[in-house]
């Protein structure tokens, strides 16, 4: 079965694709279909906005769609960058000018920083929606280190780690990530769905 994956960002879709391998699913992106509207994530939750990307894009395409929305929390900032976490230093903002306004709004409070990563993912067929929800727990760190997963991953160590999630190869992040968690629930409640 094809499940289209609504996302462009080719860290999540790494870590979507290893968590549908070996399964009856094959995962697109819509980088297999160039010039897609511009999709407008005005929820004020990961949950209602991961709805909207799903809904937009099977309209767009009638392809059974996944789509997730996810972000950081941070304690100290009240749950901030939170659903802003893609564009938090202003629209189409690089992960390093987001990592960057992060130390700098963290500067004026006392380590540990603690924080987590939430994932909300969604299936939408035009009649049903699934939905799952994980998060994976830790804390920020002043010093970036690790070139792997993207986003916020080099400043965040998770709990039980001594090491960054940049750090993480992607088998060892997609065994404790908030984003295998949630699509690793979601597949099963696919499967339970469509008896799969
Ligand atoms: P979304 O595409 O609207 O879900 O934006 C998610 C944003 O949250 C990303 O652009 C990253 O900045 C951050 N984020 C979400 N998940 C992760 C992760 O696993 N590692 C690092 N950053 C993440």
């Amino acid at each position: 079965m094809k499940l289209l994956f609504a996302t462009t960002n080719k860290g999540k879709l790494k870590e979507v694709r290893k968590v549908f391998s070996e399964t009856a699913f094959t995962i697109l992106s819509l980088s297999d279909f160039p010039e897609i509207p511009e999709i407008v994530e005005d929820g004020v939750t990961f949950a209602e906005n991961a709805k909207i990307k799903a809904k937009t894009v099977y309209e767009l395409f009638n392809i059974p769609t996944i789509a997730d929305d996810s972000g950081l929390s941070v304690d100290q900032l009240n749950g901030e960058p939170g659903v802003f976490s893609a564009r938090y230093a202003g629209e189409n903002a690089t992960d390093e000018a987001n990592n960057k306004l992060l130390l700098k709004n963290l500067s004026h409070f006392a380590e540990p920083h603690l924080a987590k990563f939430v994932c909300s993912a969604v299936f939408y067929d035009g009649e049903n929606y699934i939905s799952a929800e994980d998060v994976m727990e830790g804390k920020i760190v002043h010093t970036g280190r690790g070139d792997n997963g993207f986003g916020y991953d080099p400043l965040f160590i998770a709990d039980g780690f001594s090491v960054t999630n940049g750090e993480l190869s992607l088998e060892e992040k997609n065994r404790i990530s908030h984003r295998a968690k949630a699509f690793n629930r979601l597949h099963e409640l696919i499967c339970q769905k469509y008896k799969l």
